[in-house]
């Protein structure tokens, strides 16, 4: 990051003063605000965050105008196409592609810490079989710094943390998993050693006692796409939560948790499993697309097209771009028909040529087709926020990293602008 040698001035009550111009690589102008309380009295007010940058991060390049996102540098669709998901994970987290020696390394870890405790096994047992996969998840990865050594946040090392990183990346997986058997009331599968990482997982997820699932190359091909093109997206709720949180030297595993549950939000990460409820609904009647178009319209309605919109993209999201090229390729090749993927292909057109969503930049983003995709595979519905919560581990943990080693971070702590009452006094209740 460098200070740049224009100043932005600001004039409070007729008084000037100059702010310093920071600017990114990719040319992003910031104007630091850090000192202005301190020399205006005056603070920012910015809801929803829409403006404010809260950190430099040399982690992801989003473009939002020109639909581009890197990784580290790297363009998403080339990584998507030649990369896997633990040599992105690898990426994002430590800053460069991994050699071979580094990469073999990294995936050994996973293996070694894919079991949970025995203990945690239990845990299962407390949940209804109705329970969201979220709430399981988000409370067995809290449960683990109850059985698993965390960093010591006043001499951080480094074996500390590659330690932490296979274990959550990999024992996050084995949660979900087994959160699924126990909706389906089936036995536990365990992670096998001779399986790579997303093998492993739909090994877990659909083998059981009495059957031997097999696992397709083209099937995973697509979680490994979806799995990268969700790894990281810079300041998004949840990854801006985990640095929240973590900003006050929360442990790794709280900060995490808090992400998870930012995720779960429909307005975010929950946002796969609406779309294919959404979808569903209007399959179930008939197709009409347009009823639905005139909902998202009408401001008397919560109503949204769900997948739809994004707060920084204003041109198509890059990662919905392949995400619907990698439906249509894997449900030719798996030989299903998904009424559900042309009605959302129906759907996108009308949205796209409607002046509502051209005016405001709606797009498909990268919830849209995602789900038609996880449902091609077997993952039910209310599995469907939990892939993307395995999927953006990576981000969430190199957030945190970049977070801690960055020299001058500080707690979070935003300001507000009280609008409550003004001083008055008590009033005894006999008074009132
Ligand atoms: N359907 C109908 N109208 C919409 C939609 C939508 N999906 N999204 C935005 N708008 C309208 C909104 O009503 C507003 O209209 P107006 O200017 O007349 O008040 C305008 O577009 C701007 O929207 P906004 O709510 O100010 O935008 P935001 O940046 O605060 O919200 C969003 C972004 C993603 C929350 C929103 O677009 C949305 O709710 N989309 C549906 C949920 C969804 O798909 N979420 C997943 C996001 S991508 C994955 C992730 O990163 O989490």
């Amino acid at each position: 990051m460098d200070q740049s040698q224009a100043n932005a001035k600001v004039v409070v009550d007729g008084n000037t003063f100059e702010l310093p111009v920071i600017i990114g690589t990719e040319g992003e102008r910031g104007i630091d605000i850090s000192k202005l309380r301190s020399l205006t009295n005056y603070v920012t007010f910015d809801h929803g965050f829409g403006n404010t940058s809260n950190c430099a991060s040399a982690i992801t390049f989003l473009d939002g105008e020109s639909g581009v996102l890197r990784y580290r540098g790297y363009p998403i669709e080339q990584l998507a196409e030649q990369s896997s998901f633990i040599e992105t994970a690898y990426l994002l987290i430590y800053g460069e592609l991994p050699n071979s020696d580094q990469l073999r390394h990294f995936s050994e870890s996973f293996t070694e810490h894919s079991m949970l405790h025995e203990d945690m096994k239990n845990f299962f047992d407390g949940y209804p079989s109705t329970a969201h996969p979220m709430a399981i998840l988000a409370s067995m990865v809290c449960s683990l710094s109850a059985y698993y050594p965390g960093i010591d946040m006043l001499n951080p090392t480094k074996e500390d943390f590659d330690r932490i990183v296979v274990m959550l990346m990999s024992k996050v997986r084995t949660i979900v998993a087994f959160a699924h058997k126990k909706s389906l009331g089936q036995p536990f599968v365990y992670p096998r050693h001779d399986l790579e990482y997303i093998p492993n997982f739909l090994n877990m997820l659909f083998s059981s006692p009495t059957h031997q699932y097999k696992i397709y190359d083209e099937v995973v091909q697509a979680l490994k796409v979806l799995f990268i093109l969700h790894a990281d997206h810079e300041q998004n709720c949840s990854t801006s939560t985990v640095r929240l949180v973590g900003s006050s030297w929360a442990n790794l595993y709280a900060s995490i948790t808090a992400g998870i549950c930012a995720l779960w939000g429909p307005l975010h990460g929950g946002a796969n499993e609406e779309v294919i409820m959404m979808l569903e609904q209007m399959y179930r009647e008939g197709g009409d697309v347009d009823k639905y178009i005139s909902m998202a319209k009408d401001k008397s309605s919560r109503f949204r097209l769900m997948g739809f919109g994004h707060r920084v993209y204003k041109s198509y999201d890059p990662r919905a771009k392949i995400i619907k090229k990698s439906a249509h390729d894997l449900l030719k090749k798996l030989g299903i028909h998904d009424p559900l993927l042309e009605i959302a292909v129906k759907l996108e057109e009308k949205a796209l040529a409607d002046p509502y969503f051209i005016e405001r930049n709606l797009y498909p983003n990268v919830d849209f087709y995602s789900g038609i995709i996880y449902k091609a595979i077997g993952i039910p519905m209310n599995m469907f926020t939990v892939m993307f919560a395995i999927a953006r581990l990576p981000g969430w943990i190199a957030h945190w990293k970049e977070m801690m080693e960055s020299p001058g971070a500080k707690i979070g702590r935003p300001r507000q602008i009280y609008v409550g009452m003004n001083k008055r006094d008590y009033v005894p209740i006999t008074k009132r």
